[in-house]
């Protein structure tokens, strides 16, 4: 058959050219390993880990000596967080400072919806129990505000906020450091656009 026989043509005169153009591209590979040499000039930028982190006014560049020196290490565990009738958080990460040993979440809720329509809470969970989380305490439903009571997975969660309402919690970081924590709001429906990761830094 006519169709047949084409398609094997196609097959056998593309073989060869794949083959080719397959060990030209390893030779390219080859050659231009072995004849460039390693940039020796690329600077190695310092890592976070390695400036102290209990220096908070390093004096490195003009604008960090004339920062003001008014210490903020209180304030700098605490973070804002706000929950919008648009179905938002404010924040996307949540970055808690390596020497924060707890951290506080201020929760607040800017719209002006009722907590039956447009309800926020933050819960805060490991980023391998979060659908576990979720699933549980759409279970629980509205009396316990969408989350399981008593849930070992969930390290800490607020209440559930309406339009006007806000709420804090305060909880360890130790465990933060261990594996990825994420945030999320366990309303129905809100945990794909409401959540975030946080980050030891
Ligand atoms: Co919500």
């Amino acid at each position: 058959m006519q169709p047949k026989n084409i398609n094997k043509d196609n097959i056998m005169t593309l073989k060869p050219l794949w083959q080719l153009g397959f060990s030209t591209a390893i030779m390219m590979a080859i050659s231009a390993c072995s004849q460039e040499p390693a940039p020796a000039s690329v600077a190695i930028p310092p890592t976070p880990a390695s400036i102290p982190h209990t220096n908070h006014t390093m004096a490195s560049s003009p604008e960090a000596a004339s920062t003001p020196t008014s210490h903020t290490s209180q304030n700098d565990c605490e973070i804002a967080l706000n929950g919008t009738d648009a179905m938002q958080f404010s924040l996307k990460q949540i970055e808690i400072p390596a020497h924060c040993t707890q951290a506080t979440i201020h929760l607040s809720h800017t719209g002006k919806l009722p907590k039956t329509a447009m309800g926020h809470n933050v819960v805060i969970t490991s980023q391998a129990h979060l659908r576990g989380v979720l699933s549980d305490g759409l279970q629980a439903g509205k009396e316990h505000e969408f989350v399981k009571p008593n849930d070992e997975r969930v390290l800490a969660h607020s209440k559930l906020l309406g339009g006007g309402e806000s709420d804090s919690i305060t909880f360890d970081t130790a465990l933060l450091k261990t594996e990825p924590y994420v945030f999320v709001c366990s309303f129905p429906g809100h945990s794909g656009p409401m959540r975030g990761t946080i980050v030891i830094q």
